[in-house]
Formats: C-alpha cells, sequence, structure tokens
C-alpha cells in the first residue's frame, strides 16, 4: 500500500484526480469504479474541472440502495448524475450503477459481473471507507470472497447516512453492493479517507490484521492501492511518520 498523507482533503483529492487523469490521458477507454458518499465529491469536482475526454471510458459504481428507484433523490443514480455525471461527457450507455429496483437481484448481480468482466475488468476503483471499515457496502464480516449481491446495512450505516435523508428510519436496510472479491480484482484501487470519524478504520484497514471485521483491510492483499488521507484520518496511523518520509523521497523513477 501506498500512504499519502496530506494537509487537507482539498491537497488528498488532488493527488487522486491526478491518478485518475493521468490513467484516463494514459487509456482513453479505462474502465473506472466509482463510489458515492460524501467523501469522493472533492475529486469529482477537481476531475470535472480537468479538460478530460470522458467519452470512451466506462463507469461501474460500487453498490445502490434496494428499493430507491433511479430518480428518487437520495438513490446513487441521482448522486452520480448530479454531482458527477452531468459535468462531463460521458455517454450514458457506459455509466452502470447497481439497479435498486431489480426484480431478481441474484440474476441482476450475476450480469452485473458479466457486465463488468465483458469491459475488459476494472483499471482503477475509488473507494470510500465506512467508519465500521466497510468498502462498497461490505459491512464487517461480509466475506473477503464475496461478489455483487444484496447485503443488510448494519445500523451505523443507517445512521451515518440518515443525514442524506429525512431520519433514520427512511434509510433504506438493504444494498446491492459489489463484493469485495469483485473490488479486489480492479488493477490498481485509490481508497480515500477524510476527517477524524474514519481514523480507526483507516488504522486498522493499513495497520490492522486483515480480518473480515475491517473489510478494507484485505487491501492489504492488493499489489496496488494508493490510500490518500488528510490528517485528521491519519491520526491513527502508528508508522505515519514512515509513510510521509517515502511519498516525499519517492526515487525519480517513481514519480
Ligand atoms: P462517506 O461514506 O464518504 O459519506 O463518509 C463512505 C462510505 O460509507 O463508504
Amino acid at each position: 500500500m501506498e500512504i499519502i498523507i496530506q494537509k487537507n482533503p482539498a491537497a488528498a483529492a488532488e493527488i487522486a484526480a491526478r491518478i485518475v487523469a493521468r490513467l484516463l490521458r494514459k487509456k482513453p477507454n479505462a474502465v473506472l469504479g466509482l463510489a458515492t458518499g460524501a467523501t469522493p465529491l472533492l475529486l469529482y469536482k477537481m476531475l470535472a474541472e480537468m479538460n478530460l475526454d470522458w467519452r470512451r471510458v466506462a463507469t461501474f459504481n460500487l453498490d445502490e440502495y434496494v428499493g430507491l428507484p433511479p430518480e428518487h433523490p437520495q438513490s446513487y443514480h441521482q448522486f452520480m448524475w448530479e454531482n458527477f455525471f452531468r459535468r462531463v461527457n460521458v455517454a450514458k450507455k457506459n455509466v452502470h450503477i447497481p439497479d435498486g429496483m431489480a426484480r431478481d437481484v441474484p440474476k441482476f448481480c450475476s450480469q452485473y459481473e458479466k457486465e463488468i468482466r465483458a469491459a475488459g475488468g476494472i483499471d482503477l476503483q475509488v473507494l470510500g471507507i465506512g467508519g465500521d471499515g466497510h468498502v462498497g457496502f461490505n459491512e464487517p464480516a461480509s466475506s473477503l470472497a464475496s461478489r455483487t449481491r444484496i447485503k443488510t446495512l448494519t445500523r451505523r450505516t443507517r445512521r451515518d447516512n440518515a443525514r442524506f435523508f429525512s431520519g433514520e428510519d427512511e434509510v433504506p436496510r438493504h444494498c446491492i453492493t459489489m463484493g469485495i472479491g469483485t473490488i479486489m480484482e480492479a488493477r490498481q484501487c485509490l481508497l480515500l479517507a477524510f476527517g477524524h470519524r474514519k481514523a480507526r478504520a483507516v488504522a486498522g484497514a493499513v495497520e490492522g490484521p486483515v480480518t473480515a471485521m475491517n473489510p478494507a483491510s484485505i487491501l492489504q492483499m492488493h499489489p496496488a492501492v494508493k490510500v490518500c488521507l488528510d490528517e485528521p484520518a491519519a491520526a491513527r496511523l502508528k508508522r505515519a511518520r514512515y509513510y510521509r518520509w517515502v511519498y516525499a523521497n519517492k526515487p525519480d523513477w517513481q514519480k
């Protein structure tokens, strides 16, 4: 893992934006895995302001609430179009977001996996992390080999996300999420985390044991992960000084 600690979210998001931009310039038909939530908003804003061509890019979102139609204001469909897709020249046919209204959920999920494979696999997966260590909506105790499927949200996640709804009771109980096995097949992962509320989960993911109790910790087994943090999110990392030193002293060939 490469741990990149920056003084604030904007500086960390800028590094993430540069990584995505470099990929798109090198591979105009790149396949991106995308995340929702508050964390990637700055990244999306920066990417929309860069001069990038999204016409041939394919995107696959991590998750969606079960029971929310695409036009629901809190659906991740709305989130993505409102906060990002409408600002870039992405082709609608290349955008993939799990269907929270799928009638046959297992069938939909296996189709989603097939579409990812048919697109050539995910080149770069953008990830946030839940306060409980979830990635996508793979809550603690999720199988580390899981594929896209329905999951039940924890009370904590529903409470965390209640701020977007009119109350906790309004937050759906179920979601469709890419599995941890699905995420691990991305060629590169870019995890972003900001704020002290993420510090414990980040420390567990980076320096703790690999455990389904902190699903993000499986990223220790992935060969190409960059973790972009602000200072508060990095506050519990025991080896923060070392990570900073490594980043500041990268040899030229690695930059
Ligand atoms: P957040 O959510 O970006 O809104 O904090 C992250 C997550 O739950 O994965």
